[in-house]
């Protein structure tokens, strides 16, 4: 795996900060000396669509953003593995024996943030890779709670650090991506899908990442636009979502489940996906109205979504922001009302951007429920669309006034090593 030794940028400086700060109050990398410890960066994405296409069989596509995870990595002397986040200082430090991993089930697994470190241990064990050295990790990120897969670039990121601390030769970014969803999947209990770590793994700035579940194969598809000139805005609600476990999104995948597998059962399809093809709709639409009719907005949701997928490809080709856009309006309206996957603060935000001249379309991200809502704009307009919502939303949405933020996003590399100092 090629993986990027790249220039470092802007938020580098503020992030590195942040690490020295934190390795200083915990004591971590002290063995070898902060400047002497690796660092690797790991973007959030976007998902251009199929937004929840991952856990229905679409194809999918999306880009790297430039809000990063950071984590800082060097051997200790002392066998063990100890961890620290900045982003949950609160948590404290984790410790853990890496010959002693407890398996997920067990009492001694931890709690909370900590199940990440082990879940990376778990993992790459489970996969015949042995990973014994003591090591310590200190981390910080600007990657909002929700909508930008900030777990996923977590996930990456630890397997990243713990395969070269064990001087394990890392693997095509297909199997990385793979083993960052089994560690949310099997030891945090998250039950999201591949999409996130896969368009991490694969990101490049100028590029869009295209995967197609048929051949398990990723394509890129070059921006067709002037470098810099797809401006995306992170509208990060202030309302911040823990893990997808207890959220609207496994209601919508038991949901999805339970309309597969009747529509299997009278028309053989393998995924909803393939129950949204031109032959196979109108099949699936009389069969869903009369055996899961409470469920027929869903699949409505994924057939507008995976009609328009070739159309926004396209649109990324061209380097046609505007009506990269559009699509994605055309998506979060119907991720809203036949999906029903957003919330009340992700949707006060694209109230608030809609209407604005050079806001080519909005929507939420991700997960759903809370977390961050996304506007593609035209760069020249995005300071006054940032200065509106910073001035509209806190009326709105008080509880969240002082955790708001809206951050102006470029397609980026999604890992890169860097130096530390
Ligand atoms: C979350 C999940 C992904 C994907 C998206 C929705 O980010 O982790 O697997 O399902 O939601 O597209």
């Amino acid at each position: 795996m090629g993986l990027g030794h790249g220039t470092p940028v802007e938020s580098d400086l503020r992030a590195r900060a942040r690490l020295a700060s934190a390795a200083q109050a915990t004591g971590l990398l002290k063995a070898t000396g902060f400047a002497s410890a690796g660092l690797v960066r790991v973007s959030s994405r976007l998902c251009l669509s199929v937004e929840h296409g991952d856990y229905n069989g679409t194809d999918l596509f999306g880009i790297g953003l430039d809000r990063y995870l950071w984590l800082a990595f060097a051997p200790n002397e002392l066998g063990i593995v100890r961890a620290f986040s900045a982003d949950f200082a609160g948590e404290g430090l984790v410790t853990f024996d890496p010959a002693r991993v407890p398996l997920p089930t067990s009492s001694a697994a931890p709690s909370g943030w900590a199940r990440f470190p082990l879940g990376a241990h778990f993992v790459l064990e489970r996969s015949g890779r042995t990973c014994r050295r003591g090591f310590d990790v200190v981390i910080a990120s600007d990657i909002p709670s929700g909508g930008m897969s900030r777990s996923a670039a977590l996930s990456l990121a630890l397997l990243l650090a713990t395969m070269v601390q064990n001087r394990i030769a890392l693997p095509g970014r297909l199997e990385l991506a793979r083993l960052a969803q089994a560690i949310e999947n099997d030891y945090t209990g998250s039950p999201c899908g591949l999409l996130d770590p896969l368009m991490i793994a694969f990101a490049r700035a100028g590029i869009g990442v295209h995967y197609s579940p048929a051949s398990d194969s990723v394509r890129s598809v070059a921006w067709g636009g002037a470098a810099g000139s797809l401006c995306v805005l992170s509208l990060d609600t202030g309302r911040h979502r823990h893990g997808l476990g207890t959220s609207t999104y496994s209601i919508r995948r038991r949901e999805c489940d339970a309309l597969l597998s009747t529509l299997r059962q009278h028309l053989g399809v393998a995924s909803l996906a393939d129950a949204v093809r031109d032959d196979v709709h109108e099949r699936a639409v009389q069969c869903t109205l009369a055996l899961h009719p409470d469920l027929f907005p869903r699949l409505r949701y994924l057939r507008g979504a995976v009609r328009r997928f070739p159309s926004m490809v396209a649109a990324f080709a061209r380097g046609d922001a505007a009506s990269i856009g559009r699509l994605v309006r055309e998506d979060g309206i119907s991720l809203r009302d036949d999906y029903a996957i957003s919330g009340p603060e992700l949707e006060t935000m694209c109230d608030l951007v809609r209407p604005l001249p050079r806001v080519h379309g909005e929507r939420m991200l991700g997960g759903g429920d809370c977390g961050a809502s996304g506007a593609i704009v035209d760069p020249a307009g995005a300071e006054a669309v940032r200065a509106h919502v910073e001035r509209e939303y806190p009326l709105l949405q008080p509880a969240y006034a002082a955790t708001f933020a809206v951050r102006e996003c470029r397609p980026a590399d999604g890992i890169t090593f860097l130096p530390i100092a």
